[in-house]
């Protein structure tokens, strides 16, 4: 709900209040909902440094949220107030996501007045969601061409300096993993340079202190900063959007441009941001079939096979996939062009003939008469040197004239802020979801950006264009085809943020199955997505990445905390393996509404703790699911004695019956019946959970059970 009171402006949501002082642009309060008739008279807390935003003059030193060469030559600009509205309708930003949804959107301009360039800043309130989504555009309503050096979609200030930055970060194979630093004097920033949203620096972060937590994240899949300044002993300053490396954009008199959306939320702990977040994910930011609809298992044949494969092999693992109770086939790379490694065929999206056994038209029916739907992979932003398409069109791929280019992976990006290549694009994969009438595609890119030049376009304006295009290209393709399941990936989860799951129900989390890397994989992901997002899969040991071997009822404990699948030569499992997966895909089934649709909570700490876990709850919170682990072990502590978890979620007055999902790796205990109020804030010894005799022998050091919780009906 917005209301005004003169320029005193209030945006409540469920459990926060924001309140900003339009016509000095400051913020007055933002934090738990303000429920007294007073508010509006939050004025007593008013104080000139909160600011919504940050233009070049004055005494305003500190990092700021916009910056650009004027009209009268100068980069001072000096905003001053001209009017609020309240819109009933959120405005549209051209050719980026954003999210959607019943609500109401504040808009506020600022004008410079010596050169008429307008300011307006949007920020929109959804009935039912904690999360405010915040824009900003710029209007040049000056009569010469300025240049857009830094445009932020968001700057909230806040008093104090006791916060800590939180930030998830890493690299391939190990994505999202939590640091915390606390900030008191200076700037940290937190940013992407590589023309995604990396692997690297996501772009979710928080500003965390006792008793407040405030997340942020953007609607961007291209290069993004996110700063916390903190200034002069007395000020925390958050800036996150569009990142101003390389970044030049000219607006010609009349022109306008459009911050990416930003989202924030304010909460007073970690737990109940993330469920915020999540909430807000589910209802404002995925769209589409796959919504509400839950996610079928899958079985991937890239670890299993990687490039060698053929029909026979391809079958084999389907079938022995289909008596598990798996419930569609992806068939992933290499299965195009000539592409038996990764040094070719990017670019061609034909069939080879050889490995699909005459085509993919008829593998995907053979895959279907085994009774599986059929999803293939692309990995449509790319060329290969070696490719017909890079032979007849040599100017699709980035590369500087006169340089040897960058290349990775042995391939090219393709530039996608060109239409001729956005069109190819759409047409080469369009062909093939609709020779193969694709249930499901898994749309990788698997190198960054570099080499920036495309002729027509000027450097500083070459990563947001690609990025533009990408969206462009995928909301055509997604248009055509509304009903296939779309996961991205990006050499694992490199592109993973809220731009993508616009347009991408599920991402592939990362390419490291390790059941104890994916514990904190996972649990860092969840602070700012929710689970029915993140694609995990059960792979072979040892794993490939880590050369960790956990058995293969520790890899599914893992795995249920996200999108089931598995990953691996299944058709080659032993028969104890099998009827072990064969019992996890039915007891996902039976679980899966919970498990993908839960409310989802992290246990434990994954990044520190011995103890951690995933745990489901739903709304009624008459039955939950928890799958606990254990990852350190510590000597003198051989029987249970120090091991034990709080569970989270559960009403504290309810009574629940708590059993263990049968394993065949070692008994569990029997049932056992507590009070939810006992759960949570007592805990349960993890008795016995050392006596599984396969995690004894392993070499990742993971133990784990799983808990069900059904309400004791009186
Ligand atoms: C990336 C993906 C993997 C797989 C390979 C195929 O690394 O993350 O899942 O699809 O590409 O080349």
């Amino acid at each position: 709900m917005i209301r005004k009171k003169g320029q005193i402006i209030r945006l409540d949501t469920p459990n926060t209040t924001l309140v900003i002082k339009a016509d000095t642009a400051q913020y007055i309060y933002y934090g738990k909902k303000l429920v007294s008739a007073g508010g509006f008279d939050a004025e007593v807390f008013s104080h000139r440094d909160y600011k919504i935003f940050s233009d070049w003059h004055g005494y305003d030193y500190a990092e700021n949220s916009l910056l650009f060469d004027n009209a009268d030559a100068g980069f001072t600009a000096s905003f001053t107030f001209s009017k609020s509205r309240i819109l009933d309708e959120k405005p549209e930003i051209e050719g980026l996501p954003t999210s959607y949804g019943e609500g109401k959107t504040l808009e506020v301009k600022y004008i410079d007045l010596p050169t008429k360039i307008s300011l307006y800043l949007y920020y929109t309130v959804y009935d039912d969601s904690d999360v405010i989504a915040v824009s900003a555009k710029l209007v040049n309503g000056s009569k010469k061409e300025i240049k857009l050096r830094r445009f932020m979609s968001l700057q909230l200030d806040f008093q104090g300096v006791d916060y800590s930055f939180v930030t998830f970060e890493g690299e391939w194979a190990r994505e999202r993993q939590k640091i915390s630093r606390k900030i008191e004097s200076g700037t940290f920033v937190n940013e992407s340079r590589k023309g995604m949203s990396s692997h690297a620096n996501n772009p979710f972060v928080m500003a965390e202190k006792e008793g407040a937590v405030y997340g942020f994240n953007l609607l961007y899949s291209g290069n993004h900063k996110e700063v916390m300044n903190c200034t002069g002993g007395y000020r925390t300053r958050i800036l996150t959007g569009m990142n101003d490396f390389m970044f030049e954009w000219p607006l010609a008199p009349g022109e306008s441009f459009s911050t990416p959306e930003a989202v924030m939320c304010f909460a007073t702990d970690a737990d109940k941001m993330s469920s915020q977040m999540h909430e807000f994910v589910v209802e404002h930011i995925v769209r589409g079939k796959w919504k509400r609809k839950e996610r079928p298992i899958l079985v991937n044949n890239w670890e299993g096979t990687y490039f060698n494969f053929n029909e026979e092999k391809l079958l084999e693992i389907a079938a022995a996939a289909k008596k598990t109770g798996v419930e569609l086939f992806v068939l992933d790379d290499g299965w195009f062009g000539k592409r038996d490694n990764d040094r070719c065929s990017l670019g061609d999206w034909t069939d080879n003939i050889e490995k699909t056994g005459g085509g993919l038209a008829q593998l995907a029916d053979k895959i279907r008469a085994l009774g599986l739907d059929f999803g293939i992979w692309v990995e449509p932003e790319m060329i290969s040197e070696d490719s017909d398409l890079f032979r007849a069109h040599p100017n699709y791929a980035i590369r500087i004239p006169g340089r040897d280019p960058y290349r990775h992976r042995h391939q090219l990006c393709l530039n996608m802020a060109d239409e001729r290549v956005q069109n190819y694009v759409i047409r080469a994969i369009s062909d093939v979801i609709s020779r193969s009438k694709a249930a499901y595609v898994k749309w990788d890119y698997n190198r960054s950006v570099t080499d920036c030049y495309a002729k027509g376009i000027a450097s500083g304006e070459f990563y947001h264009r690609y990025i533009l295009g990408v969206y462009r290209v995928i909301s055509k393709i997604m248009k055509k085809f509304p009903n296939v399941l779309f996961e991205g990936c990006a050499g694992g989860g490199g592109r993973f943020d809220l731009g993508m799951f616009c347009y991408f129900p599920q991402f592939w989390t990362s390419d490291d199955t390790d059941a104890r890397m994916r514990i904190k994989i996972q649990s860092g992901t969840s602070y700012g997505y929710p689970q029915r997002v993140m694609g995990a899969h059960v792979s072979a040991v040892p794993n490939h990445q880590t050369l960790n071997s956990n058995p293969i009822e520790t890899r599914f404990n893992v795995a249920l905390g996200g999108v089931l699948g598995y990953e691996l030569d299944m058709s080659q499992m032993s028969e104890e393996d099998t009827a072990a997966v064969t019992s996890q895909i039915s007891f996902y089934k039976q679980y899966r509404q919970l498990l993908q649709f839960g409310d989802f909570y992290r246990l434990g700490d994954a990044f520190g703790g011995k103890e951690s876990g995933f745990m489901f709850v739903s709304k009624d919170k008459s039955f939950a699911l928890a799958s606990v682990f254990v990852t350190e072990r510590f000597v003198n502590t051989y029987d249970d004695r120090d091991y034990s978890i709080k569970f989270k979620g559960l009403n504290e007055a309810f009574v629940y019956e708590v059993s263990q999902r049968k394993q065949n790796n070692y008994d569990t205990d029997s049932c056992f019946t507590a009070g939810g109020d006992i759960l949570m804030n007592g805990g349960v010894k993890l008795s016995g959970i050392f006596q599984d005799t396969q995690a004894q022998k392993n070499s990742g050091c993971v133990f784990s059970r799983v808990y069900i919780f059904n309400k004791v009906k009186k």
